[in-house]
C-alpha cells in the first residue's frame, strides 16, 4: 500500500475520492470549509437537505462539484467537535474504509481535519495509516478472496493544511507503513492453521527474513541443541507432539555505533505455541481451533523485528521465539510429572495446559547470555487475563515502575493499550509445591498474575516485563482472526528507545 502526504490547493487535488470531515450539527471541518468556499456553498446546501448530520461514522458521497478536481467527495461524520478524539477518528475512518469498499474505490485522499484532541499530527497520520493498512489486509494464504469481495485499498493519501508539519507527517506515514508490515506478518502467522504453521515453519520464515534483511541474522536451535543446554521445561512440552520444537533467535543490529548506548540488546521473547490442545489436561473442543493463535506472542516478535528492519532503527534488538506444539500423546507431560528447567529449578506439572510458561521459562533463562538492557515477553498466556481485563488492553506485569510507565505510555501512543496488574511477592506462595521448587499453576485465584509470578522466578537477572496478550491478539466471532497486536506497541517502544525523529 502507498501513503503520500499532500498539501496545497485542496480543490485542485486529483484523486478518485476526496474525503472531508463534517462535525455534528453539520459543522464543516476546516478542509471541508475550504472546499465549500470553492463550490459557492454547495456542500453546506447539500448538508442542509438533511442527508448527513455529522454523527460519527455516517457517510455521504457527493459528485460533480464544480471547481473540484476530485472525481467524487466523500463526506464523513466526525461527531461533536469538542469530543473529537482518537476514538471518534478511528470510528470515522472505519466507516470511510467500509464506504470505499462498497464503492470499489481503491485510492483516496483524506483531508485531515482538526487534530483529535488526544493526538498530534504525527500520531494522527500514523494511526490513520495503520487503520488503512489494517482494513486493506486480506488473508489469502489458504483461501482465494471471493470475486465480488470489496477490493483492498491501494493508496490512501493524507492532505495536511500546514506545510510546516508536512515533514512530521511524512515520517508518520513512513513509520506507519513499516509498522503495518510487521502487523500484517503477525496477522498472517496467527491466522495460519497449526498444520501449516508448525515450529519448523516458523523457523523457516525467520530464516527467510534473515535472508531478506541485511541487518537481521537468524539462528535456529533444534531439540538436540536444547537437550545439550538442558532445556528440560521446553522439551517436556514438545515431547508430547510429533513436530519437533525450535528455538528461533533473530539478531537485529542497527547502526548505532557512536551512540552513547552500548551494545546491550533489547530482548523480545514471544510464546510460539503453534497449537495448544492442552496436552493430557486436554481442553474442551469448543473453539479449540482458535488455539492455533497461541503463537501470537512469537508472531509479534517477528512483526517487531520487521518494523525495526524496515525503519532501519539504530538499535540492537534480539528476538527469541520458543516454538512447540502442546498435544496429548504417550510421551506427553502427565499431571504430577516433575521436570528440570534450564535454570536448575524443578517444576511440578500440575496441569499440562499451563505449557506456555514452561517453554518461556527456559527461553528467559537462555537470553541471560545476551546481557540484555531489558527483556520483554509477549504471550497468549492465560484465559484468566481475558476474564480480568476483557479484550481491550493487554495485561502488563513488571516490578519495575519506570519500565511499566514506559510501556503504558508507548501503548497509549500506539493505540495498542496495556493495563498493569500487580506482581507482588504475596502471590508467589500459590506456586508452592511439596515435590518440586514450584508448581506450574497457582490455582483459580488471579490466574494471570500467578502465571506472571511463575515467569518472575526466571527473570531475576535483568529488567523484565511480561505482556499477557490472550485477549488482544485475536478476535473471535464474525471477525475471527489475528489482530497483529502488540506489534504497534513494540514498534513504538523500539522507535522511542532508538531516539529517531518522530
Ligand atoms: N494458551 C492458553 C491460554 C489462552 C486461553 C489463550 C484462551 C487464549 C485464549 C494457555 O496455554 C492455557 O491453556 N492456560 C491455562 C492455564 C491454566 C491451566 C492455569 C488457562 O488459561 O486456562
Ligand atoms: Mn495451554
Ligand atoms: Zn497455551
Amino acid at each position: 500500500m502507498d501513503f503520500k502526504i499532500k498539501s496545497g490547493n485542496l480543490a485542485k487535488a486529483k484523486t478518485p475520492c476526496l474525503i472531508l470531515g463534517v462535525y455534528d450539527k453539520r459543522k464543516l471541518s476546516a478542509p471541508a470549509e475550504e472546499i465549500d468556499q470553492v463550490v459557492g456553498g454547495a456542500l453546506s446546501a447539500l448538508l442542509h437537505k438533511g442527508d448527513l448530520d455529522g454523527r460519527v461514522g455516517t457517510c455521504l458521497m457527493a459528485y460533480d462539484l464544480p471547481g473540484v478536481a476530485a472525481e467524487r467527495v466523500l463526506l464523513v461524520g466526525l461527531g461533536k467537535r469538542k469530543e473529537f478524539d482518537r476514538g471518534a477518528y478511528t470510528k470515522a475512518l472505519a466507516a470511510v474504509f467500509g464506504r470505499l469498499g462498497d464503492g470499489r474505490i481503491t485510492d483516496a485522499l483524506f483531508a485531515l481535519p482538526e487534530l483529535p484532541k488526544d493526538s498530534d499530527l504525527y500520531g494522527a497520520v500514523r494511526h490513520g495509516v495503520l487503520l488503512a493498512a489494517y482494513s486493506a489486509y486480506r488473508y489469502t494464504q489458504t483461501k482465494e478472496p471471493a470475486k465480488d469481495a470489496p477490493p483492498a485499498l491501494k493508496g490512501f493519501d493524507f492532505w495536511v493544511a500546514d506545510k510546516a508539519g508536512a515533514a512530521s507527517a511524512e515520517r508518520a506515514a513512513a513509520h506507519g507503513k513499516a509498522i503495518a508490515e510487521g502487523v500484517a506478518l503477525a496477522r498472517d502467522l496467527g491466522n495460519l492453521p497449526g498444520n501449516i504453521c508448525t515450529p519448523s515453519y516458523l523457523a523457516e520464515r525467520a530464516v527467510k527474513l534473515g535472508k531478506h534483511y541485511d541487518k537481521l541474522e537468524v539462528e535456529v536451535l533444534d531439540e538436540s541443541d536444547m537437550e545439550k543446554l538442558g532445556m528440560g521445561a521446553l522439551l517436556s512440552v514438545s515431547r508430547g507432539s510429533r513436530e519437533p520444537a525450535r528455538l528461533i533467535l533473530m539478531h537485529y543490529k542497527g547502526d548505532h555505533k557512536g551512540s552513547k548506548k552500548d551494545d546491550k540488546p533489547i530482548v523480545l521473547v514471544g510464546k510460539g505455541l503453534t497449537f495448544d490442545a492442552g496436552g493430557i489436561s486436554i481442553k474442551p473442543s469448543e473453539a479449540m481451533d482458535e488455539m492455533k493463535y497461541d503463537m501470537a506472542g512469537g508472531a509479534s516478535v517477528f512483526g517487531a523485528m520487521v518494523a525495526a528492519c524496515e525503519l532501519d532503527l539504530p538499535i540492537h534488538v534480539i528476538g527469541a521465539v520458543p516454538a512447540s506444539e502442546n498435544l496429548p500423546d504417550g510421551a506427553a507431560n502427565k499431571p504430577g510429572d516433575i521436570i528440570k528447567s534450564l535454570s536448575g529449578q524443578t517444576i511440578e506439572v500440575l496441569n499440562t495446559d499451563a505449557e506456555g510458561r514452561l517453554i518461556l521459562c527456559d527461553t528467559l533463562t537462555y537470553v541471560e547470555r545476551f546481557h540484555p538492557e531489558v527483556v520483554l515477553d509477549m504471550a497468549t498466556l492465560t484465559g484468566a487475563c481475558i476474564v480480568a481485563l476483557g479484550r481491550h488492553p493487554s495485561g502488563l506485569f513488571t516490578s519495575n515502575d519506570e519500565l511499566a510507565n514506559e510501556i503504558v505510555d508507548a501503548g497509549n501512543a500506539a493505540a495498542d493499550r496495556v493495563w498493569r496488574l500487580p506482581l507482588w511477592d504475596d502471590y508467589q506462595q500459590q506456586l508452592d509445591s511439596n515435590f518440586a521448587d514450584m508448581a506450574n499453576i497457582g490455582g483459580r485465584d488471579g490466574g494471570a498474575i500467578t502465571a506472571a509470578a511463575f515467569l518472575a522466578r526466571y527473570t531475576k537477572k535483568y529488567t523484565w516485563a511480561h505482556l499477557d496478550i490472550a485477549g488482544t491478539a485475536w478476535l473471535s466471532g464474525k471477525e475471527k482472526g489475528a489482530t497483529g497486536r502488540p506489534v504497534p506497541l513494540l514498534s513504538e517502544l523500539l522507535i522511542r528507545r532508538s531516539g529517531i525523529d518522530r
